[in-house]
């Protein structure tokens, strides 16, 4: 919870042997079994931490929230219900409100006031839009991706039409980011760990 003296509170988890973050993967394994919706989690988890590195912020808390911003959607994907019942289950296992209100900043139900909002708005669609320009190419790998053939791919609009161009460029706007650095660094966070994504 945000106090007064501007700290914020510890994770849930961050006291246990495996700390916040195995703490964080256990819970949204309890709330999702598809593989591709945990392969997201933790494609934005990456990306969340590669930023956290960059901007010099708390990486743990960054990871953390990228892992869990959609651990409800499996269950409830209706966006009435996506992600408030979410945030009400993480709020009850003690996950502090900067986390929280990153995570309900990511579907515009509160404004995105700080950095870890928007960067987790920034990089949720852009992660499944690199992961789908990866599966159409020959080898389905990271490896071959490229800004050029993502930018070529982002002007065809019939491909991966669930991914809204304007919200990922209002995105990197948002996080001051220009577009083309923005999907570069993504891109390159992810290709870090392509094993862990199977990508
Ligand atoms: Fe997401």
């Amino acid at each position: 919870m945000q106090v007064q003296d501007g700290t914020v509170g510890a994770l849930p988890g961050a006291d246990q042997p495996g700390g916040a973050r195995e703490y964080a993967w256990n819970v949204l394994c309890e709330w999702t079994e598809g593989d591709n919706l945990r392969k997201h989690a933790l494609a934005v988890e990456i990306a969340m931490r590669a930023y956290a590195k960059r901007f010099g912020e708390d990486e743990e808390r960054w990871a953390v929230t990228g892992l869990l911003h959609d651990m409800d959607y499996e269950k409830h994907p209706d966006m009435s219900e996506h992600p408030k019942v979410g945030v009400a289950a993480l709020r009850e296992l003690g996950y502090p409100e900067d986390v929280l209100n990153a995570i309900l900043g990511h579907a515009s139900l509160v404004p995105r006031d700080t950095l870890l909002a928007k960067a987790l708005y920034a990089v949720d669609e852009l992660t499944g839009f690199i992961t789908a320009v990866a599966l159409v190419r020959p080898s389905k790998k990271l490896a071959e991706v490229t800004l050029k053939s993502v930018k070529k791919k982002w002007k065809d609009k019939a491909f991966a039409r669930g991914c809204d161009r304007d919200e990922m460029a209002r995105g990197a706007e948002e996080l001051g980011v220009p577009l083309d650095e923005h999907i570069a660094f993504v891109l390159a966070a992810m290709q870090e760990q392509a094993d862990l994504l199977g990508l």
